[in-house]
């Protein structure tokens, strides 16, 4: 009866997951997505709290209370800015505990079956390389060590060979159960180094992606963690965290132009920067002139990039667009698809501010009215409005789809200098003639933005 009862709930689970995972496609449900997801984990967890097998209850309710408190501490504490850097270190949790669930396994199962042993391996190896991965993507993330690829000669001839020895190990795993354990060892350090080569040799800018990816190797630990265990419910999760992850993972290629491969295996950040000087000179606007402008436009599009994200300006900008709008001007914001550090960056900014989502356009939805705009607010943002991108095949981020600012009739872009950004390139967008400079700190400039309309 308890069976049915668990395996019920589990079905109930599933389905709350993909009603949420359907909800966070879009920034107007996203919010009820994740707590529809959350209950259908906390069902979950409350219903397998009832599995027979369960010997004590003292460490799961220790591990729930502690693990709840740092949650909820880590996710009230962490900055806008250092998400990519806790969702790395969760993904490597995600691995770590597939890890230990395998290991678990293994001194529990009396009779090593080439069933459980090939299940206890992929959960070993592949929670081992999203552990170390994970680890090192969050170390960069912090600059905690070097954001540039870490390369050697013979670099791909060791990782083979470091793969070889786990195909190898897992084989004699099976095969020689008196050795069991040793290899398990063997396994485990050759699945973490394998990790830390991986991504040692990517660049610090790339590892959103490599993050992403990791996600998804996290939600295959998971699904293999479920086989060792026959649970079915944690198969099934493991696998929407495994293919969502992919699915994210290739959207955030698509968008930098690059293959998945090319941000793997290419060293992508390791050759010299590239700051060639853009011909033209920059036009400097003040913020009364600015002003000006803008008091007597018609449509307004708000372009905002991660620099958004460092001046934490998601609320002045809100209010900035309220008084646009209340000036008769019709205001929109529009939305590259990698703008900022991490997938849906700019989304979470302008939530969190409370911007209303009918606000928002894709790029592939303003760039064809672009050269009807009357003015391009850029604030923050670098890369993603570069075109070089679209003109000039010598560019390093040739290809990389852009929002074509340079066509409005008037944009501003609001940045502290003349730096790049990310990819580390000039911008011909600022020397152009109509492109004025807004120099200075995002939200003291759309501060003082505000204070002139309300003055
Ligand atoms: P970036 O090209 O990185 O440019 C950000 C700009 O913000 C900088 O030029 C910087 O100029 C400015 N800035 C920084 N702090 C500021 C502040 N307090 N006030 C005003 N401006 C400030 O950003 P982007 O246009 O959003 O492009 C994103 C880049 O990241 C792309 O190259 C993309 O491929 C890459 N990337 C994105 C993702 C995802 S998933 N989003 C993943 C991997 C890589 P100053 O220093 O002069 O102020």
């Amino acid at each position: 009866m308890i069976d049915i009862l668990i395996n019920f709930a589990y079905v109930i689970s599933t389905l709350l997951f993909i009603i949420g995972l359907k909800k966070l496609s879009s920034p107007a449900t996203a919010r009820k997505g994740n707590i529809t997801s959350s209950l259908g984990m906390g069902l979950a967890i409350l219903v397998t709290l009832l599995d027979q097998s369960i010997l004590s209850y003292e460490w799961i309710i220790f591990g729930i209370v502690v693990g709840s408190i740092i949650g909820t501490l880590g996710a009230r504490l962490v900055a806008m800015t250092s998400m990519p850097e806790m969702v790395a270190l969760l993904n490597g949790f995600g691995g770590l505990s597939s890890l230990l669930v395998g290991w678990g396994v293994f001194h529990a199962t009396h009779s090593l079956t080439l069933l459980i042993g090939i299940t206890i391996v992929l959960s070993l190896v592949i929670g081992g390389v999203t552990f170390s991965g994970s680890l090192i993507a969050w170390l960069k993330l912090k600059e905690l060590i070097s954001g540039k690829p870490f390369l050697f000669p013979g670099q791909k001839i060791v990782n083979s060979l470091i793969l070889i020895g786990l195909v190898v190990t897992a084989y004699l795993f099976n095969t020689h159960p008196e050795s069991a354990f040793t290899l398990l060892l063997i396994m485990i350090g050759l699945s973490i180094l394998l990790g830390i080569m991986s991504v040692l040799s990517i660049g610090g800018g790339d590892m959103p992606v490599v993050i992403s990816l990791l996600n998804s190797y996290s939600g295959l630990a998971a699904c293999a963690a479920g086989f060792v265990i026959q649970n079915t419910l944690l198969i099934v999760a493991g696998s929407l965290v495994g293919a969502s992850g992919l699915i994210l993972t290739k959207i955030m290629c698509k968008s930098m132009n690059r293959s998945l491969s090319n941000v793997l295996f290419s060293g992508f950040g390791s050759g010299p920067t590239q700051s060639k000087q853009s011909e033209g000179t920059v036009n400097p606007i003040t913020i009364e002139d600015a002003y000006y402008i803008l008091e007597a436009a018609q449509s307004a599009v708000i372009v905002p990039g991660y620099g958004l994200a460092v001046a934490q300006a998601q609320h002045v900008v809100k209010e900035f667009g309220q008084l646009l709008e209340a000036n008769g001007c019709d205001v929109k914001y529009a939305i590259h698809p990698v703008a900022g550090r991490m997938p849906g960056h700019m989304n979470v900014l302008l939530a969190e501010a409370d911007v209303p989502y009918d606000q928002l356009v894709e790029m592939d939805d303003i760039n064809p009215i672009i050269d009807s705009v009357d003015v391009c607010i850029v604030i923050g943002a670098n890369d993603v409005v570069n075109p070089d991108a679209r003109d000039n095949k010598e560019s390093t981020i040739y290809g990389m789809p852009i929002i074509n600012v340079d066509k409005a009739r008037t944009a501003f872009v609001l940045k502290r200098s003349m730096s790049p950004g990310f990819a580390g390139i000039q911008n011909p967008l600022f020397f152009k003639e109509n492109t004025k400079m807004l120099f200075g700190d995002a939200k003291q400039s759309v501060q003082g933005l505000i204070s002139e309309f309300k003055g």
